[in-house]
């Protein structure tokens, strides 16, 4: 059964930060009692900082965590403007979580090849059990763009002419996405509020092609949400 998304209104991105912070906890405790592994898609951007950075500071241990991207940049591995290194700085270095805990996109072999080796890496690991995403302006998700073929047979795929530099880019479908039993949305800021009327409105940006299998709870600030 489909559910529908939930959107819960904060007051500021501090709080978005907190609830999601909270919801993924949730959703670890839940998976670690039935299996081995939680398996964590991270969101990129700039967004989901906040929310890594107080994960971290949660002095929880997250030996049995294991940390995937939603999407990534096509630059060079320690470009400060990939994703992977969003996710080292603000939540494997502060919470000393070992590097082979994470599996960061390969985006520095291009997006074909990188793809093609990512895909190699999580159809073993499906499905995921929680997935992070932002929003962008345009009502992208991940590096799911409008405009963009939305491949439904592949988990990841290669992305180019992105609107967002850079414009060489891979990311996971909303196929491998919904896998997820949680998936979880982090918008805040008033450039979000036309890409959060749009969606609320049931148009079909790529953001709203993805939902958790049993919960999708979108964490919106008040100012994203005019
Ligand atoms: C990326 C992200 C992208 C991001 C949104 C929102 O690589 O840029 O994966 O999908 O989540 O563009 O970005 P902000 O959080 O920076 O607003």
């Amino acid at each position: 059964m489909i559910e529908t998304a939930q959107w819960i209104t904060l007051n500021t991105p501090q709080a978005v930060a907190e609830r999601a912070v909270e919801e993924i906890l949730r959703c670890a405790g839940a998976a670690l009692e039935q299996q081995e592994h939680f398996k964590l898609v991270l969101a990129g951007g700039r967004t989901p900082a906040l929310t890594y950075a107080m994960l971290a500071e949660k002095g929880i241990n997250f030996s049995r965590w294991m940390f995937f991207l939603g999407d990534e940049r096509c630059l060079p591995p320690e470009h400060p403007d990939r994703n992977s290194q969003l996710v080292v700085r603000h939540l494997l270095k502060p919470a000393q979580i070992p590097l082979q805990q994470f599996f960061p996109i390969p985006a520095e072999l291009g997006a074909e090849t990188g793809a093609q080796e990512y895909e190699k890496t999580i159809e073993g690991c499906l499905p995921f059990d929680c997935v992070l995403l932002g929003l962008g302006e345009d009502g992208h998700t991940a590096s799911l763009f409008p405009g963009h073929s939305q491949e439904k047979t592949r988990l990841v795929v290669p992305v180019h002419n992105a609107p967002k530099a850079p414009s060489e880019r891979i990311s996971l479908t909303a196929t491998a996405l919904n896998t997820a039993s949680t998936v979880v949305f982090l918008v805040a800021g008033k450039d979000k509020c036309s890409a959060v009327q749009q969606w609320r409105c049931g148009d079909e940006i790529p953001a709203a092609t993805v939902s958790g299998a049993h919960e999708t709870l979108i964490f919106v600030d008040k100012a994203a949400n005019c």
